[in-house]
């Protein structure tokens, strides 16, 4: 009895090691990517990376549209470029006057992050916040996957227009407040280490 018991701790300790450090691994390579090739991404990778991002610590309520319809993809990023040309701030219109420039980096992939509309200020922040906390899970467990991925926050432009919402099937009390891009990607640069000055200690 007590061998087994012994034994399975053991193992526990292992798994739970094991787990650690591919979660330290992930965090500490993840980097944005911004090139994406052309190669679909499973099912099973966007399914687990979804629900990482379900599985966050979210106060509230969000919700989760994984898109890989590339009619759909081109029509957000069209979109937010035009709204981009429309908005008359200057650094916006140049981004958008860059015809290599797309908002979701013409990526295969991409999942929404769907929050209800809300005029309520601490509605809002806890809105932005869920949000942050999901993307940051989704960006994790895309790494872990071997993915690139990306924050796109400037892709939820598009849903301004009602016309974007409905072809991603959420109704008009609802918008997106980030879209995560996600791929294979040919980029090979090692994520850049963080200075950590601003790491300060009370003991
Ligand atoms: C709130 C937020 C919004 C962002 N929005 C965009 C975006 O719209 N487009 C984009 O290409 N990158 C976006 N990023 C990615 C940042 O530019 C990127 O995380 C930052 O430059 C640091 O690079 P790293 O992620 O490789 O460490 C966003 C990041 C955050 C946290």
């Amino acid at each position: 009895m007590k061998s087994r018991c012994q034994s399975s701790d053991f193992q526990t300790f292992i798994m739970i090691g094991a787990f650690i450090m591919q979660t330290l691994d992930a965090i500490f390579t993840r980097k944005t990517i911004r090139s994406y090739t052309d190669q679909a991404v499973e099912k099973e990778k966007l399914e687990t990376i979804a629900q990482a991002g379900n599985q966050a610590a979210i106060a509230g309520k969000l919700e989760f549209v994984v898109i890989t319809n590339r009619n759909i993809l081109d029509q957000i990023q069209r979109e937010a470029k035009a709204f981009f040309l429309r908005s008359g701030v200057e650094k916006l219109v140049m981004l958008a006057s860059n015809p290599n420039y797309e908002v979701l980096h013409n990526a295969p992939a991409g999942i929404a992050v769907v929050i209800s509309d809300t005029t309520d200020p601490h509605a809002s922040k806890m809105n932005a916040e869920n949000t942050g906390c999901a993307v940051q899970n989704m960006l994790i467990a895309a790494t872990e996957l071997g993915l690139g991925s990306c924050f796109a926050e400037s892709g939820s432009v598009a849903f301004t227009n009602p016309a974007i919402k409905d072809a991603i099937g959420i109704s008009n009390d609802k918008t997106v407040s980030a879209i995560v891009t996600l791929g294979y990607t040919e980029n090979t640069t090692p994520a850049v280490k963080r200075n950590t000055d601003n790491i300060t200690w009370c003991e």
